[in-house]
C-alpha cells in the first residue's frame, strides 16, 4: 500500500492508475477505523480495480467547542487494517495539503443540510461538503462510497455532488453494528464501560418506535416514547428523534413511503447518532 502526505504524490499515483484505463474507488474517513469503516473499503474493492482511502479529521466540520483536539487517532493501526482490507493507496495529509495557504473557498449547503444535525452542528456540513469535493477533486476517483450511519451526510455529499455536477457517483453502506446493536463508531472509544452498557439503548429505541410506526403510531408519538426511553435509560439529553423521508428528508407523519428513523443523543460528554430504514 502506498502511502501519500501531499497533493502531487498522491496525483502520481493516481494518474498513472488512471492512464492504464483503471477506475478508482475513494473511501473517506477520519481514521481511528473500526470494521464499519472496513466494510466501506470492502465495497469499494467490488466497485473498482483501485482503492483510495483518506484519513484526514477535517478542521472544517468541527466547532470550537468540539472535539478536533481530542479525536482519537492511531495511524499505524490503521494503515495496517486498510492494508489488509485490499487499500492500494492511503492519503493521510497534514492540513496544510488539503487547505494550503490562501485556500478561500467556504460551501453552505442548504435543503437537508439545515435540519437535524445541521441544526445541532450547524458548521458541520459545510465543512464535509468542501472537504468531500476536495478530496474527489484531488483523487479524480470515479466513485466514492460512504456509510448510512451517516444518513443525513450521504444526503449532503449526494446534494454537493449533484448542484456542482461533479463527474463522480456515490456509493452507500449499511450500517456496521455490534452484537448488541450499537452502531460501530469511532468516538465509542470514549465512552467508559458503565455508559458502553447503556449505549446500546440508542438502538434498541430506534428499533421500537420502527416497530410502533409500522403498527400504525404517528411520528410525533413513536419518536416522543423513544425519547423518554432514551432519558430512562441515562442518556442526558436527546437532541432529537425525527423520522424523514428517504427522498427528500421532508419530515413524514406516518410510516408509508421509505423512511428513516434518526436520532442524536448525549451520553456524559459523548454525542451518539444512529438511525434505521423504515
Ligand atoms: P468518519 O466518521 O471517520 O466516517 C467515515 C465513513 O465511515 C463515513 O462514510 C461513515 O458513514 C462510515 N461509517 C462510520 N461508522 C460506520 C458504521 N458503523 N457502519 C458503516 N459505515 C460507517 O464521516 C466522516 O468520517 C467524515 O465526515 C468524512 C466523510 C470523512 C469527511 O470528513
Amino acid at each position: 500500500m502506498i502511502v501519500a502526505r501531499d497533493a502531487a504524490s498522491l496525483r502520481g499515483a493516481v494518474g498513472g492508475w488512471k492512464a492504464a484505463g483503471q477506475r478508482v474507488a475513494l473511501v473517506p474517513t477520519m481514521g481511528y477505523l473500526h470494521e464499519g469503516h472496513l466494510a466501506l473499503v470492502h465495497r469499494a474493492r467490488q466497485l473498482a480495480p483501485r482503492v483510495v482511502a483518506t484519513i484526514f479529521v477535517n478542521p472544517t466540520q468541527f466547532a470550537p467547542h468540539e472535539d478536533l483536539g481530542r479525536y482519537p487517532r492511531d495511524e499505524a493501526g490503521d494503515a495496517a487494517k486498510l492494508e489488509a482490507a485490499g487499500c492500494d493507496l492511503l492519503f493521510a495529509p497534514p492540513v496544510e495539503a488539503v487547505y494550503p495557504p490562501g485556500f478561500s473557498t467556504a460551501i453552505t449547503m442548504r435543503g437537508p443540510a439545515e435540519d437535524l444535525e445541521g441544526v445541532h452542528r450547524p458548521q458541520m456540513f459545510g465543512g464535509v461538503a468542501l472537504v468531500c469535493t476536495r478530496l474527489f477533486g484531488l483523487t479524480g476517483a470515479d466513485v466514492a462510497v460512504f456509510g448510512e450511519k451517516d444518513w443525513q451526510q450521504v444526503m449532503v455529499v449526494r446534494q454537493a455532488v449533484s448542484d456542482l455536477a461533479l463527474p463522480i457517483s456515490i456509493e452507500t453502506v449499511p450500517t456496521v453494528r455490534a452484537e448488541d446493536g450499537l452502531a460501530l463508531s469511532s468516538r465509542n472509544a470514549y465512552l467508559k464501560p458503565e455508559e458502553r452498557r447503556v449505549a446500546l439503548a440508542l438502538h434498541a429505541a430506534l428499533a421500537r418506535a420502527a416497530e410502533r410506526l409500522r403498527g400504525g403510531a404517528t411520528a410525533a408519538e413513536a419518536t416522543a416514547q423513544a425519547e423518554r426511553e432514551l432519558l430512562e435509560a441515562g442518556f442526558r439529553q436527546v437532541d432529537y428523534v425525527a423520522l424523514r423521508r428517504e427522498s427528500d428528508f421532508a419530515p413524514m407523519e406516518r410510516a408509508g413511503e421509505p423512511g428513516r428513523l434518526l436520532a442524536a443523543a448525549w451520553l456524559g460528554q459523548v454525542r451518539l447518532i444512529d438511525n434505521l430504514p423504515l
